[in-house]
Parts: C-alpha cells; sequence; structure tokens
C-alpha cells in the first residue's frame, strides 16, 4: 500500500517537474501523450485503484484523483503560456491595439521654409530666383559692387579669406558661368545652395597675415578669379548681382536667397554665418517708384496688410540713392530693420557692356534683406542662435 503512494508520487513529481522544462509546443505535445495520452502514465493512475484492495481503494482514489487534477491544471496552465509566447514570435500576427512606431519624418528647416515662402511670393511678382557661389573673388564681392580698396568693408579682419589667397585653389578657374537661374518655383523645391564652383574649394579661412599683399590687376569678365584675385567666403549676396548682369541681359528680375559670411562674435542676434535675400531689377526706365512699391508689396503680403514700412536714406557704394528699410512691429514697440536697397549704381550696371550695351541706357533697383531676422519675427524666434543649434523640439515647430 505505501509502495502504490509512494509510486504516485514518484509519477507527480517526475510529471511536473517534465513540465516544467517543456519551452515549446512541440514538447508540450509529446509531454502530453507521456503524462495525459490514453496510456499516458497519469491516466494510468486509475490502475491503482482498481487494483487496490478493500479499504485501500478508497485510499487510493482519495490520492490519484487530486494528483490528476493537480496535474492536468498545470498541463492547462503551461499550454496558455506557450500559446502567448508563440503568438508573439510569429511574424504575420499584427496586434492592431500595439501603439505604432511613428516613422521619423523630414521636414525643411525654418529658414529654408521662410526662403521658400520669399521666393514664393516673389515668383507671384513675375521675380525669378538666381543662386551664386558662396567662396568668392574680390572682383564680384567688392570692386565690380564698386567697393574701392580703401573701403572699410574690404579690412581683412572683417572678411573671411581663404588659405592660399585663390592663387592655389583648384577647380574655380574652370567654372564657365557665374550664374544659374531657373523658375522661382522650381529653385524654391531644392533650397538655397549654389551651384557654382563652391564644391571644389578645399580652403579654409585665415586670418589677414596669410594673405598676399601683391596689388592684383583682375579680369571683371572671369567667373571666379583665381589667378589674381584673394578669395573670400561672400560678405553679401549682392555679388551675384554681378553674376547675373554678367550671364543675363536685361530685362532682369531675380531674387537671390544665400548663404553670407562675416567674422562676427556670436550673440543673440549675429552669426558668423547668416542669409540674406537680394533683389535686383534692371531695365529700362525703372525708377524708385518701382522699387518702393515692390518693397511695401512685399512686406504688406509677409507680415500683413497694416504693417508700416519705413524708408531711412543711406549709403551703399552700389545704390544711388541708398536706403534702409524698417518695418514697425507694435509687439516690439519699436522699428526693425530688415536690410538696405537702392538704385544700382551707374558704375555697377556697367557690367552690361559686356553683352554690348549702352549701360548708361539702362536703370536697375535692388535690395538686401536679412532672411534670419525675417524669420525670427514672422516666427517670434528670440535668439539667432537657436537657428544652429539643431535641438529638435524647436526645428520641429516649423
Ligand atoms: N549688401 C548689403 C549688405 O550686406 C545690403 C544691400 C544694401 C543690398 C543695398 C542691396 C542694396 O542690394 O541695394 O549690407
Amino acid at each position: 500500500m505505501q509502495d502504490i503512494l509512494n509510486k504516485i508520487e514518484e509519477i507527480r513529481t517526475r510529471a511536473l517537474a517534465e513540465l516544467a522544462a517543456v519551452n515549446t509546443a512541440q514538447e508540450l505535445e509529446t509531454w502530453r501523450i507521456k503524462f495525459l495520452g490514453t496510456k499516458g502514465e497519469i491516466k494510468n493512475l486509475k490502475e491503482f485503484i482498481a487494483q487496490a484492495q478493500g479499504p485501500d481503494k478508497k485510499v487510493v482514489g482519495q490520492r490519484v484523483n487530486p494528483v490528476n487534477k493537480e496535474v492536468e491544471a498545470a498541463f492547462a496552465e503551461k499550454q496558455t503560456a506557450i500559446k502567448a509566447s508563440d503568438v508573439s514570435a510569429n511574424k504575420d500576427y499584427i496586434d492592431v491595439t500595439e501603439p505604432g512606431q511613428r516613422p521619423q519624418i523630414g521636414r525643411t528647416h525654418v529658414i529654408t521654409h521662410v526662403t521658400n515662402e520669399l521666393t514664393d511670393l516673389f515668383a507671384k511678382m513675375g521675380f525669378t530666383v538666381a543662386a551664386g557661389p558662396e567662396v568668392e573673388d574680390e572682383y564680384h564681392n567688392f570692386v565690380a559692387l564698386n567697393i574701392p580698396q580703401s573701403h572699410p568693408a574690404r579690412d581683412p579682419n572683417d572678411n573671411f579669406y581663404l588659405e592660399g589667397s585663390g592663387l592655389t585653389v583648384q577647380g574655380l578657374a574652370d567654372t564657365k558661368t557665374g550664374t544659374d537661374t531657373v523658375s522661382a518655383s522650381k529653385t524654391s523645391k531644392t533650397g538655397t545652395t549654389s551651384k557654382t564652383g563652391t564644391d571644389t574649394v578645399s580652403g579654409s579661412a585665415v586670418s589677414p597675415s596669410n594673405l598676399n599683399p601683391e596689388p592684383r590687376t583682375l579680369n571683371p569678365f572671369s567667373a571666379l578669379n583665381t589667378q589674381h584675385s584673394a578669395l573670400l567666403l561672400r560678405t553679401q549676396t549682392s555679388t551675384v548681382q554681378i553674376r547675373v548682369m554678367e550671364t543675363q541681359k536685361p530685362p532682369i528680375r531675380v531674387v537671390i536667397p544665400g548663404k553670407v559670411y562675416r567674422p562676427d562674435t556670436m550673440d543673440a542676434t549675429h552669426l558668423p554665418m547668416f542669409h540674406q535675400l537680394e533683389a535686383l531689377v534692371v531695365d529700362k526706365n525703372v525708377t524708385m517708384v518701382d522699387l518702393k512699391s515692390t518693397i511695401l508689396q512685399f512686406v504688406h503680403a509677409y507680415f500683413g496688410a497694416d504693417t508700416q514700412v519705413r524708408f531711412r536714406p543711406s549709403f551703399f557704394p552700389f545704390t544711388e540713392p541708398s536706403a534702409e528699410v524698417d518695418v514697425w512691429f507694435p509687439d516690439k514697440n519699436r522699428w526693425i530693420e530688415l536690410g538696405g536697397c537702392g538704385m544700382v549704381h551707374p558704375n555697377v550696371l556697367k557690367v552690361l557692356e559686356k553683352h554690348g550695351l549702352n549701360s548708361e541706357e539702362y536703370s536697375g533697383w535692388a535690395f538686401g534683406f536679412g532672411i534670419d531676422r525675417i524669420a525670427m519675427r514672422k516666427y517670434a524666434i528670440p535668439d539667432i542662435r537657436m537657428l544652429i543649434e539643431n535641438d529638435l523640439r524647436f526645428l520641429r515647430q516649423f
């Protein structure tokens, strides 16, 4: 009798131990046949009841039935657990209640966004978009813009000149055309990258002491004058006015968005690299009325029809007369300067003679506005450094 009870306990212990070691549905089925199948060891326990005699029958029965129930319950539990783990391993299974994985969708930087808004707006007013190189020669950055050697803007401390002074930089001399002009809507999608020559430059900004101090003769109509001119990162997009007039005859009506570089100390309103939107209109009989009305239309369209605009007399070597444009922002309770403008100086228009035209028959107007400043006002960005910090929490807002 005790032997039988011991045997029952031995089978029970072994059945539970082997069940605990089961990990897969297949192993579970093997276990089931071995212990719970029609000839399984647990099912067979009933035979111990049959074999027992007299009152022993009851004692054995009282032991066999709970063991049977216990092992069956353990089996059911294991079956559920294995089903659950199998489901998650099944690749075809989609749990529609699971939170999804959001795809990371990129977006344009706020400066690109504003640049596109601006070029789209000017496209509606009949402007095309032009681009020029960010690495420039002194001819396009200064000379052709009527900025004489003596002008303080040419101070080496106010410019990023390239190492080698333009004499050793390869590739730029091959540049065929100075400008790419395409329709506004097309370019506004691809951003403001200049397409001419800049990729091939390997140079870094250097201190003025490295510069070749010798006077240089310039070929005014070459693309980038690597033989005779120092190269620098352009300080203004006005350079592209020249490149446009070199490659296009009037009537000209272009806007030029792009990066410009100045060795300014970084603070809440200054970066050593920032963006400008340049405009150039050249034709016969262009007057200051065209200049003022276009700027007024632009400001009213972009900042709102009630926005006040002010033109302040100013000086730029490449315009005569010149003015600065301020916009009144009631929330700031002050005028904020957008940039400079003016009637293109006759000396600048002389570049049209390349086409055999008499430049005196033409007149034009131009402006150069700060895109970063426009973006900061439009979207209430308090610090210009936020534009280059690459904080996604900031960038995702636009
Ligand atoms: N190039 C000037 C600057 O960077 C801005 C400017 C002023 C551009 C007057 C113009 C202009 O086209 O007509 O400060």
